[in-house]
């Protein structure tokens, strides 16, 4: 069976640490702190190099995403809060500052600096990105127990169309 429970195990940014990392202008990572590494559950190594959206998390809306680079590539710090992906699918908030790195008043990279979110706030927040999901006609994320008999017959007639679970469902049911 192929299920992560992982992803629903979150992982707290400890109050008195900062996540910092920095990228090119194309959003690939080019520094990242110790705090980045153990709270995402990357090394340090595995980070650099790789696009920043590896942490994207299938919760967060794509218009987030779309401000953000609008943001910081008018030159203007982004701030906001994020929910992102761990490399065991777990995730984490942040409330995260991106703006652009200056030399000689020339923009050369990005960083952004992420600390800790008061529960409340992540409540209130995944709230409203599901809803915002929704509006947006993405994703919607949908938790379901079933009986273990139905499941396993829903996993077996995808198997024999070498589908996954969600493409069986929308083709048994929407085509
Ligand atoms: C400095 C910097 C930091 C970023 N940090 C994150 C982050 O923590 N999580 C995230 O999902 N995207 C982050 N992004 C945005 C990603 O580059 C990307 O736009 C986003 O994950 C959505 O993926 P997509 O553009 O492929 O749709 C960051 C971008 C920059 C420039």
């Amino acid at each position: 069976m192929d299920i992560t429970w992982d992803m629903f195990v979150e992982t707290e940014v400890p109050k008195d640490e900062l996540i910092i990392s920095r990228t090119d202008l194309r959003g690939i990572i080019t520094y990242a702190n110790e705090t980045f590494a153990y709270i995402s559950g990357y090394k340090p190594e595995e980070l650099i190099g790789k696009p920043h959206n590896i942490l994207r998390h299938p919760d967060m809306p794509k218009r987030v995403f779309k401000e953000l680079w609008e943001t910081i590539e008018a030159g203007k710090i982004w701030s906001g809060y994020v929910k992102n992906l761990r490399k065991d699918k777990g995730y984490y908030w942040v409330y995260a500052e991106v703006s652009g790195v200056y030399k000689d008043g020339k923009l050369v990279e990005y960083k952004s600096m992420r600390s800790w979110v008061p529960k409340e706030k992540r409540i209130q927040m995944q709230r409203i990105y599901d809803q915002m999901r929704f509006e947006a006609e993405e994703k919607v994320r949908g938790v379901s127990y079933l009986p273990r008999k139905l499941y396993d017959v829903l996993e077996q007639r995808a198997k024999e169309e070498n589908l996954s679970i969600e493409k069986f469902l929308e083709k048994l049911l929407i085509n």
